[in-house]
């Protein structure tokens, strides 16, 4: 069976709906970003202060090659694997890709309440609003161009947007 995978901006609920999904299906999650910070030996965040960004992509690529030939997987990405085309042909050759979609709002708020989480630094030097901002804006038309199938964590529950991925599966 296909792999199912999970792309979207960071703070729109990927993981949450990661871990919904794998007990409701039975499938095995796995993180890129776990996989990617147990490669980098350190969190995300220290890495990318040591060795910059485009550093921390190189791996996560590594970690996005390393699971071809991979079958029946939940893959929760990172955020920032739309940023990276050879990623995306990859998963998508070997999974059905989902975005987890939520508004700028809901992001800001989720996000400004862990502003201070080691997996997800600033992707510029701009303050806090403006590059979650940016980047979002940036970002939406990729992860749009990319699924096949989205889902909205501001207007539904996770357990609803679980439900429907897995009706959707089923089809
Ligand atoms: C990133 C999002 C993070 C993590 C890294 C880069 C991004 O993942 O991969 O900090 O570029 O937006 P989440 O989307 O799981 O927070």
């Amino acid at each position: 069976m296909k792999n199912l995978v999970l792309i979207g901006f960071r703070g729109t609920g990927k993981s949450t709906l990661a871990q919904r999904l794998a007990v409701r299906t039975g499938r095995v999650r796995i993180s890129t970003d776990e996989l990617a910070t147990e490669r980098c030996g350190m969190s995300i965040s220290a890495f990318v202060k040591e060795y910059g960004w485009a550093e921390f992509r190189r791996i996560e690529q590594e970690c996005i090659e390393n699971l071809q030939g991979k079958e029946n997987l939940i893959i929760d990405c990172g955020g920032g694997v739309v940023e990276n085309p050879e990623n995306m042909s990859l998963l998508g050759e070997t999974g059905l890709i989902v975005w987890v979609h939520a508004s700028l709002e809901d992001v800001l708020v989720r996000l400004l309440a862990n502003e201070q989480d080691a997996q997800r630094p600033l992707l510029s030097q701009n303050d806090f609003r403006t590059d979650i901002t940016e980047n979002y804006l940036r970002r939406e038309p990729l992860y749009k161009r990319y699924a096949a199938f989205s889902v909205n964590t501001s207007t539904h529950t996770i357990a609803e947007c679980s439900v429907a991925v897995d009706a959707m599966l089923g089809k």
